[in-house]
């Protein structure tokens, strides 16, 4: 058994989805993607969903436009979500706060990763549970289809609506207890 092997056993991509769920309403969990100059990048989201599309199983994550994520994960295509049960409070915290623009939030916090199994965007070792996952599509909100007022008002005063990106699930990994 290797290293990884050692540590992560996968899963099917629905089983585990209430832990997730949890951890969002907790300090949120991480969305990894790649710039193009190959450097990795954390963001912290509190939203997240699952499901099936096109026959495919489907993450969905919310990013708005103004995030440097956005712009990562449009270059690579890929991301992974990594999810921390009950920990790393500190690093969601940052990741939550500083852009990747600004600072290289994987050398400041001492991230430890390693390249994805299925895509080439990095996975954090020290999460309990990772989806990898390849773009299959980005849909654009747009004001006239928020049609709940109430949702616009608290959410987007100042614009900035959300890009859905929709990633198929290449892999999901459980970390071993
Ligand atoms: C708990 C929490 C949840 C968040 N959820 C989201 C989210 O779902 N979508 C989003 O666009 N920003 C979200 N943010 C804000 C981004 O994490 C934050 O703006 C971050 O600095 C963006 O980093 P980047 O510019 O490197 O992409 C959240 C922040 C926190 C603290």
């Amino acid at each position: 058994m290797n290293a990884f092997s050692q540590r992560f056993r996968r899963i099917e991509p629905w089983v585990g989805f209430a832990e997730v769920q949890k951890q969002l309403q907790r300090q949120g969990v991480f969305l990894v993607s790649v710039d193009e100059k190959g450097r990795p990048n954390a963001m912290t989201i509190g939203w997240a969903l699952l499901g099936t599309a096109w026959y495919q199983p489907l993450l969905l994550v919310l990013v708005r436009p103004s995030r440097y994520t956005h712009t990562c994960i449009l270059h690579s295509r890929e991301f992974t979500v990594n999810v921390p049960f009950g920990k790393m409070e500190k690093e969601l915290g940052f990741c939550g706060e500083k852009s990747g623009r600004e600072v290289d939030k994987f050398q400041e916090l001492r991230l430890r990763w390693e390249k994805g199994r299925e895509v080439s965007v990095p996975i954090l070792t020290d999460c309990d549970l990772i989806y990898e996952c390849r773009l299959v599509s980005r849909v654009d909100l747009v004001p006239d289809h928020i049609l709940q007022e109430e949702v616009r008002a608290r959410y987007y005063p100042r614009g900035d609506l959300h890009s859905l990106f929709f990633g198929e699930i290449k892999a999901v990994w459980r970390a071993r207890q």
